[in-house]
């Protein structure tokens, strides 16, 4: 499990873009952390990792939105999710096992249906420090050995 504190927004984005320049296609990526906790914003800079022009927007009332980048982008939000059966009939299982990188918000909502192999952000505030997060990151599979890597040398270089 990788700890690493983002001091402000920009730690943030340099972190996303770091995820989305290095991920493979096949990628599920699961966020989780309470409203606010900057879940959209760092699907933002993942985004821009992989290439992807367009604003990348919260998919809270589509529950999955598609971009097309250096490898196409599903972005889901499965805050009000309720029923696996739901996921299922959005066709679920055809995003997650594609050519492409799924980010899931909210991710704990569906724990019963995520694949083993997927790497979990789990993005918390900090009391009294506004713009302070700490991501907890923890990737299980082969396709992941680059993130981590990357990340982890991130980490160890910075100021
Ligand atoms: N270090 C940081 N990382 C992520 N977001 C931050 C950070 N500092 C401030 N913010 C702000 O917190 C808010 C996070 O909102 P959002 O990404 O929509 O959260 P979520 O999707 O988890 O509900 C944004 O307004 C963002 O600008
Ligand atoms: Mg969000």
């Amino acid at each position: 499990m990788l700890k690493i504190t983002a001091r402000n927004l920009k730690d943030t984005n340099d972190i996303g873009c770091i995820i989305g320049r290095n991920i493979e296609k096949g990628a599920v990526i699961c966020l989780d952390g309470d409203l606010g906790a900057g879940k959209t914003t760092i699907t933002q800079s993942i985004a821009k990792g992989l290439e992807i022009n367009g604003y990348v927007t919260s998919p809270t009332f589509n529950i999955i939105k598609e971009y097309e980048g250096k490898l196409k982008l599903f972005h889901m939000d499965v805050y009000r999710i309720n029923d696996i059966e739901e996921m299922i009939d959005l066709g679920y299982e055809e995003y997650i096992y594609s050519d492409g990188v799924c980010v899931i918000e909210w991710s704990a909502n569906i724990k019963d249906i995520l694949p083993q192999n997927r790497i979990d952000i789990k993005m918390l505030r900090d009391n009294g420090e506004e713009n302070k997060r700490i991501l907890y990151i923890d990737g299980v599979g082969r396709l992941y050995e680059k993130v981590i890597k990357e990340l982890k040398k991130y980490d160890s270089i910075r100021d």
